[in-house]
Parts: structure tokens; C-alpha cells; sequence
């Protein structure tokens, strides 16, 4: 089996090595290729992938190369991580919008519209490639934002799941306060990427019994504390909405936050220059534990099962990703993307039915969906106007004189990535 890592210079490969080589009876990958323009990262972050599969006794060969279409040819299937213009660009789109009021954040609100405009075109054009050099290979989409990248590639015909690590996140939080392993809680998960809420924890399937209302009683302190929400807000939905719900349930408070304190990207890129000093040493061959504070843990574990579903039997049936809605949620358009459990096998994923939901968690949903649709219209055709529209429907911005102010700022940011702006 072939596998190849488009964004394979990340910082964040070593999380997906470490995954390859404990997971292996599940997915048997036989050859590995990390494809990055950046070549110095590449060869750092190759060798330490090559120690941590010799270490673990994984027969499995590691490549690194610069050249994609030599890299993903004859692949089974592409891993998508990439991240147009890096740290510096997301260090943008979390700062501007906080000139105007609004969240600044990589993938919601005003930020997330900069991000999908440049990242759509590059990950099509990647995407081309891989149906010419590997025309039956699966594209698993972890580029962010996922629901409007994975939107871009269904529509465009591409054979592409989108995953995200909040699901399977939620599941190893759960199952260690109920003191239960893992693969014997299954959440009721519904929504968009990153705008979800998990409706139940069953015991051990789709059909098991719900322990959400005990697991609330026992430990709703933590789990609010964990979301940053007052446990009074939890109770009064009944449900676990993801830490992204912040963004909107308490918004004007997080803008308040963010004012006063050093990004997210600022953070992150500071961590990332101490783990490329560590991968640099030829003594290391595990994860570092520094990679545990980055937002993406165990997204390789999410990796693994997926692959191994799409490309075998080895995975679970039923999982957590984004894919056509085709009538799951009906008050949204069947080319509309969710994210929602689904049965996952070689012929790809096909949503479980979802009980009617509450308008409470429908309307948002719905509100972001059609930005999203707005947001894929303005990074498919480019265009002030297009620009203006998505934001004018955003939930988090509304007005008009605020989506002016943010469209100006959004451009004026990313030109250097946007040829049309
Ligand atoms: C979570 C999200 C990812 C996102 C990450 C950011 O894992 O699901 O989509 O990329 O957080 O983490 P970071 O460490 O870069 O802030
Ligand atoms: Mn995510």
C-alpha cells in the first residue's frame, strides 16, 4: 500500500508517522512519500520518520520528494495538510478581523473566509494532479477549512473525504471520564467542521444506549471548564457543542480575549521552531510530547481508521467526517458538506440518518452553510463583490458596514495570494 503526504514537511508528520507505525496491523503501509517544496524541513522531518518506523520495527520505507506528480503516482491514497502562505498568513487572518470587532481566527469568521480563498485554488490544482498520476487514489482532506475544501473537491468530481480530529478528540475525552476504552463509545456527531455538537455517547455502537445525561452529571464542570462555557449554558442545550461554538456562543467576550493576549499563530510558530531543533537530533526517533500541544492530536489515529476503511477492511464501520450531505440534514442542499458519522467503506462514505434536529443547532447550521457556499463561490471566481456577500451572510458578521471593513482588510492581507485581488 502507497500513501503520500502532500504538506509532508509539516511539523505536525511526526503525529501521522507515530500513528503508521503503532497502528500497522490496521493499515499495512508499504511505502510512505512525504511530497513539501520545502526541502530543508523535508529532510529533517524524513529522517526523524524513517527512525521513528525503524524503532518500532515498522518494514514500511520512507521517501521525501519536492516533485508531486512523481510523489503521488500509483499512490492508494494523498493526505492533504497544507497550509497556503504558512504561519505568517494565519498570524494575518487572526489579527485584522480584531479591528473591526470580530473573532480573528484560522478557520472561522472573516480569517477562515482568508484561508479557504487561498488555499481552494492551490488544493484543486493539487488535486488535478493526483486524479492524472493516480487516478483510483483517495484524497483525505485535513486542510483547513475543511467543510468548504472538501465542498470544492466533491464538487469537482475528486474522490476526497474531509477529517477533522474534534470527533475523535471529544471520543478519547469521553471514554477517559467514563473510564471506558475508546472504540466502545460512538458520539452522535452533527454539524459543519468545526460548528458541531455531539448529540449522545452511546455504549459501544450506533444503537447503544445514551450516557451523555450521566456523563453531564458526573463531570459537566469539566467538560464546560475544557470548552471555556459556563456549565449552566451546556445543561441548558444538553448537548456537547465543540470548542469552536465559542467562537459564536460567547464571541464578543473571546474578541475581548484575544485583544490582550499573543496569537495563536504567534504561539504556534514559536512551538514549531523548538520541535524542528528537536527533530533535527539523530538521538530522537518517538513524537516529541511538545506535538501534544498543537490543536491536531490524534488526527493520525482519525488518519489511520479512515484510510484503513477506504482502502481495506481494517477500519471501523462507522466514523466521524465531512462528505456530501445528499438529504442527511434535510433543511440543507444535498451538495452541501457535513459533518456527521458515516459508514465508510471502499466505495467511500454514506452518512447515517440523524433524527430531526432542534432549531436551536439547525438554524446555525444552516447560516453557515450558506456562507460556505458564498465563501466556495468567492474563492472558486474571485471578486470584491463575492468577498462582501460571504461575509455579509456570515452569522458572526451580518452588517454591512462591518463586511465592507473586513473585505478591505481581508484583501488589502492577501494579495500576494490572491492573483485577482
Ligand atoms: C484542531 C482542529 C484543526 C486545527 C488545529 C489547530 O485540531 O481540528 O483543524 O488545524 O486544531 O491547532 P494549532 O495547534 O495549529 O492551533
Ligand atoms: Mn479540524
Amino acid at each position: 500500500m502507497k500513501l503520500a503526504v502532500v504538506g509532508g514537511g509539516s511539523t505536525y508528520t511526526p503525529e501521522l508517522i507515530d500513528g503508521f507505525a503503532r497502528l500497522r496491523d490496521t493499515l499495512p503501509v508499504g511505502e510512505l512519500v512525504l511530497i513539501d517544496p520545502a526541502a530543508e524541513r523535508l529532510e529533517l522531518i524524513g529522517g526523524l520518520a524513517r527512525r521513528i518506523f525503524a524503532r518500532q520495527g515498522h518494514p514500511g520505507r520512507v521517501t521525501t520528494t519536492a516533485d508531486l506528480d512523481a510523489g503521488v503516482e500509483g499512490a492508494d491514497a494523498v493526505l492533504f495538510q497544507l497550509r497556503v502562505g504558512g504561519q505568517a498568513a494565519r498570524l494575518q487572518d487572526e489579527t485584522w478581523p480584531l479591528e473591526c470587532g470580530c473573532v480573528g481566527q484560522e478557520t472561522t469568521g472573516a480569517g477562515g473566509l482568508a484561508k479557504a480563498l487561498r488555499t481552494v485554488p492551490v488544493v484543486l490544482d493539487i488535486a488535478e494532479r493526483v486524479r492524472r498520476a493516480a487516478p483510483d487514489a483517495w484524497i483525505i482532506d485535513f486542510t483547513n477549512p475543511v467543510g468548504i475544501v472538501t465542498r470544492a473537491l466533491l464538487r469537482a468530481g475528486h474522490k476526497a473525504v474531509g477529517l477533522c480530529n474534534v470527533a475523535i478528540g471529544l471520543q478519547r475525552k469521553f471514554a477517559a471520564l467514563l473510564d471506558l476504552a475508546p472504540a466502545g463509545i460512538h458520539l452522535d456527531h452533527v454539524g459543519l467542521n468545526h460548528l458541531t455538537w455531539e448529540l449522545a455517547v452511546r455504549r459501544g455502537g450506533p444503537d447503544g444506549e445514551d450516557l451523555l445525561p450521566g456523563l453531564l452529571a458526573a463531570h459537566g464542570d469539566a467538560v464546560a471548564g475544557d470548552l471555556r462555557l459556563p456549565r449552566a449554558v451546556l445543561d441548558r442545550l444538553g448537548v456537547v457543542p465543540s470548542y469552536y461554538l465559542r467562537y459564536f456562543y460567547a464571541h464578543d467576550e473571546v474578541v475581548r480575549e484575544l485583544g490582550t493576549k499573543p496569537s495563536r499563530a504567534a504561539e504556534v510558530a514559536a512551538m514549531e521552531r523548538e520541535l524542528l531543533a528537536l527533530y533535527g537530533d539523530p538521538a530522537l526517533d518517538e513524537k516529541p510530547a511538545l506535538l501534544a500541544k498543537r490543536g491536531g492530536a490524534f488526527y493520525s489515529e482519525a488518519a489511520v481508521d479512515l484510510a484503513a476503511s477506504l482502502l481495506g477492511d481494517g477500519g471501523p464501520a462507522v466514523q466521524v467526517v465531512n462528505t456530501y450531505n445528499n438529504g442527511t440534514l434535510p433543511f440543507l442542499p444535498d451538495d452541501a458538506v457535513i459533518e456527521v458519522q458515516a459508514r465508510v467503506d471502499g466505495s467511500g462514505a454514506v452518512p447515517l440518518a440523524v433524527p430531526r434536529l432542534d432549531p436551536l443547532f439547525s438554524g446555525l447550521i444552516s447560516h453557515v452553510s450558506a456562507y460556505e457556499d458564498l465563501a466556495l463561490d468567492a474563492a472558486l471566481r474571485g471578486g470584491r463583490e463575492r468577498v462582501f456577500k460571504a461575509l455579509l451572510a456570515h452569522p458572526l458578521v451580518g452588517q454591512y458596514d462591518l463586511a465592507e471593513g473586513l473585505t478591505d482588510r481581508l484583501l488589502a492581507h492577501n494579495k500576494e495570494h490572491l492573483p485577482w485581488a
